[in-house]
């Protein structure tokens, strides 16, 4: 018997999401983002399980890239900052990556360099996101620079990135659409610039290629939900059990600081997972779990190994009984990271993201990782 606590990923659901993303934008080359070890989900076992699907990957880092070549991934890869340093150019080649170029330094380096085989470039530009980027007035400029060494620069994309594509008031979005549309038509390039929100609410940002990460994972980052986006299915399960259980009388303190006091005959049952496992410490009384499908509320702070919470309402429940922090239940009730993202005053890239290291991934019920 071993501690209750996995996380439990259904790979036919990343596959049913990204089959979604690209049905979506059918004249769209669809690259499946997996950095940050594919949201937490695991990029090994992503890659592999969209191999024949996803024609092709991007991650942050070349440490990233170099995790997928050491596992047998095939398929391109692009660098989504391209390099951190020019020696890094010598990995490029032999991993066969491709990579984002955003500043000058990168510039001068990539034109002053030899690789056996022209290289799939994407040279972003800030379009107002004001984080990576050549501006507006000079991309004509490097765009030209990078098309006149072709024995460098193989497929170039003009890239960009969005500020607000998740929300309701798309002006910004616009705004932003605007000024790299404009550029991509006075160059005519082809055009990387959607991700999850503008792939599922802006098909008018579509272009070559998208970029799909977090709707991959089965969590909608859309302000408002679309039909588009209700069909995700989540790809995380995080599941553990109660593993104690508490019947206090009225005016009882729970965990510390006793920030939650009962204010009647309350039962409460203790969940390994904790803080210590990535789930968020800044959830509030009353971010919901699921205890044997059924939806019931945290009561006291998270601790780093436990949680408390409120049974009172399920006498039936007891130690043992199933716990799922976001993902669906044996029951088939789907608790949305999102929602409970919304209780910690964060997204859900970060849950998913901070899932740590101890606690196990189980694929489609089989390996653990
Ligand atoms: C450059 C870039 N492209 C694409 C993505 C994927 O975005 P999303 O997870 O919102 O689909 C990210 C994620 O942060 C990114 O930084």
């Amino acid at each position: 018997m071993s501690r209750p606590l996995i996380a439990h990923i259904d790979l036919d659901a990343l596959r049913h999401n990204y089959r979604l993303a690209a049905g979506l934008a059918p004249d769209s080359l669809s690259v499946a983002v997996l950095k940050a070890d594919a949201y937490g989900h695991g990029a090994v076992s992503c890659a592999k399980a969209l191999a024949g699907l996803a024609p092709m990957f991007a991650v942050a880092a070349i440490e990233e890239a170099m995790a997928l070549r050491e596992a047998g991934i095939r398929e391109p890869i692009v660098l989504l900052e391209g390099i951190f340093s020019a020696d890094e150019l010598a990995l490029v080649e032999s991993l066969e990556l491709g990579m984002a170029i955003h500043s000058d330094w990168q510039l001068e380096a990539v034109l002053a360099w030899r690789p056996a085989r022209p290289v799939m470039t994407w040279l972003k530009v800030d379009s107002g996101m004001h984080r990576l980027g050549f501006s507006p007035d000079r991309a004509a400029a490097v765009w030209k620079a990078l098309k006149a060494a072709p024995e460098v620069v193989g497929d170039l994309h003009l890239m960009s990135h969005f500020a607000t594509a998740d929300s309701r008031d798309d002006r910004y979005f616009a705004q932003q659409r605007e000024i790299i549309m404009a550029l991509a038509e006075q160059l005519d390039a082809p055009l990387c610039v959607a991700n999850s929100p503008s792939i599922l609410a802006h098909v008018e940002a579509h272009g070559a290629i998208n970029r799909p990460g977090v709707m991959l994972y089965g969590s909608d980052p859309l302000e408002q939900a679309n039909d588009a986006s209700q069909q995700l299915s989540p790809v995380m399960t995080l599941r553990s059990e109660i593993i104690a259980v508490r019947e206090l009388g009225a005016g009882e303190p729970v965990g510390y600081g006793g920030r939650f006091v009962t204010s009647a005959p309350t039962r409460i049952g203790v969940v390994a997972c904790g803080y210590g496992d990535g789930y968020d410490r800044h959830a509030v009384d009353g971010t919901p779990v699921l205890v044997d499908g059924q939806r019931c509320r945290l009561a006291g702070k998270v601790s780093m190994d436990m949680m408390t919470v409120d049974l009172t309402d399920m006498p039936q429940a007891d130690i043992g009984s199933e716990v799922v922090l976001w993902g669906r239940s044996q029951a088939g009730t789907v608790l949305s990271v999102d929602e409970v993202a919304t209780y910690c005053d964060t997204i859900s890239y970060t849950l998913l993201t901070g899932v740590l290291p101890r606690v196990p991934r189980r694929y489609n019920g089989g390996h653990i990782d």
